[in-house]
């Protein structure tokens, strides 16, 4: 398939200033430069760290020069010692969430609280299970944190991002629960020949939709059904607006200053990339841990050939179309023996409707997901 757009950062197009102080922002940005010294596509993260004193000034600095070399916060915690500056009272900023666990390095969350650092800014929170929840250990320990997007800005966040976007959406996948939603006709069409596809299901079906948008971090989509449909894609189950989730355009057309996907309330987010791995360690790095894509056929077929589905939700209606476009596209299945299949959890009537969930038939011999 031929993709007109080359690969690029998948920087949200959300702007957006940095809450952080100045002092803080550079230290950040001078921690990016330092990570990107370390080797990349290596098992571990590029990783840089900025000792900061109380008056901003610099007392030590580091980065991770591979598996077995010590993290950066130790880096910059022996480069602080060597200058001869005591780190206590200081902040140390980092482009990624000190570790919590014991590999071949100590952990770094604890490591840091030793040395009496009494703030810790990172840009990204850790997916990973065993090493996530360094930042959690240090607030608990009274050391004051601020991690995350909604803590540094989304522009640093993006930039920490994109330097470690293989590892990370390595680590962030298993993290993440991806439900895979469409609504299709008898012959598996998901909208008419002229785009139009309100209403393939009927109400009950599009009521229960709502309540599984009511239960997840994120509802995804392609820009496609942003511009043919205008969904606001929010979640309002019984017509109860409840806390509403993220909402996310993936693709690289602009988004209509207009859309009713962006909403007011600041929970909009456009993904430029085609890379479903990406679009889900943005996510997680937001702290999404269960998000919903909603198609269209172009944005479903990346998530199945990418193998990023873990719940299939197919409401099926009682209709023919004959023409239009289908639910997913080319899968790479030549041959039967190659099919995507799935093993029925839970079937329903909803109205004329029916639900179908499902989850790969992962292990199952004549299962097509690996
Ligand atoms: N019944 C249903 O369940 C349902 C649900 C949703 C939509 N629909 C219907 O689906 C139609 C829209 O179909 P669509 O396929 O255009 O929608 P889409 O999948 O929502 O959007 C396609 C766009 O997604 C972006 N994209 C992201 N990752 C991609 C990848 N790996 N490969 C290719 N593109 C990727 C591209 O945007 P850029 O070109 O901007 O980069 C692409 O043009 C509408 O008629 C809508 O009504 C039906």
């Amino acid at each position: 398939m031929h993709d007109p757009h080359p690969p690029q950062p998948a920087t949200p197009a959300a702007s957006g200033t940095t809450p952080l102080p100045a002092t803080e922002r550079a230290a950040l940005l001078r921690a990016l430069e330092l990570a990107a010294r370390g080797p990349a596509d290596t098992p571990n993260p590029q990783v840089g760290c900025v000792l900061l004193a109380p008056d901003g000034t610099t007392l030590g600095e580091g980065h991770h020069r591979g598996a077995g070399t010590p993290h950066a916060e130790a880096a910059a915690l022996t480069d602080a010692a060597a200058r001869g500056h005591d780190p206590r009272g200081g902040t140390a900023v980092v482009t990624l969430e000190p570790c919590r666990h014991t590999g071949r390095t100590g952990p770094c969350a604890r490591a840091l609280r030793e040395a009496g650092v009494a703030r810790v800014v990172f840009a990204l929170p850790d997916p990973g299970a065993a090493e996530g929840g360094g930042g959690a250990e240090l607030a608990a320990a009274g050391v004051d944190v601020a991690g995350g997007p909604a803590a540094v800005g989304e522009q640093l966040a993006g930039a920490a991002l994109d330097l470690v976007g293989p590892w990370y959406a390595r680590a962030a996948r298993p993290a993440v629960h991806v439900i895979l939603k469409t609504a299709t006709t008898l012959d598996g069409r998901v909208a008419a020949a002229d785009g139009t596809s309100r209403w393939i299901t009927g109400p009950d079906a599009r009521e229960h939709a709502h309540r599984v948008r009511a239960g997840v971090d994120a509802i995804v989509v392609g820009t496609g059904t942003v511009l043919a449909d205008d969904p606001a894609l929010t979640a309002r189950p019984d017509g109860t607006a409840v806390q509403q989730p993220l909402r996310v355009a993936v693709g690289h057309r602009p988004v209509p200053a207009t859309a009713r996907i962006r909403g007011d309330d600041g929970r909009f987010l456009q993904l430029a990339t085609h890379d479903p791995a990406l679009v889900i360690a943005h996510l997680a790095a937001r702290g999404a841990r269960r998000v919903v894509v909603e198609g269209g056929p172009r944005l479903a077929t990346a998530f199945l050939r990418a193998d990023a589905v873990d719940e299939l939700h197919a409401y099926l209606a009682p209709v023919h179309l004959g023409a239009g476009a289908a639910a997913v596209g080319d899968l790479g299945v030549t041959s039967i023996g190659e099919a995507l299949r799935w093993r029925t959890a839970h079937v329903e009537r909803l109205g004329e409707d029916v639900l179908l969930i499902a989850h790969p038939a992962t292990g199952d011999p004549a299962a097509g997901h690996s």
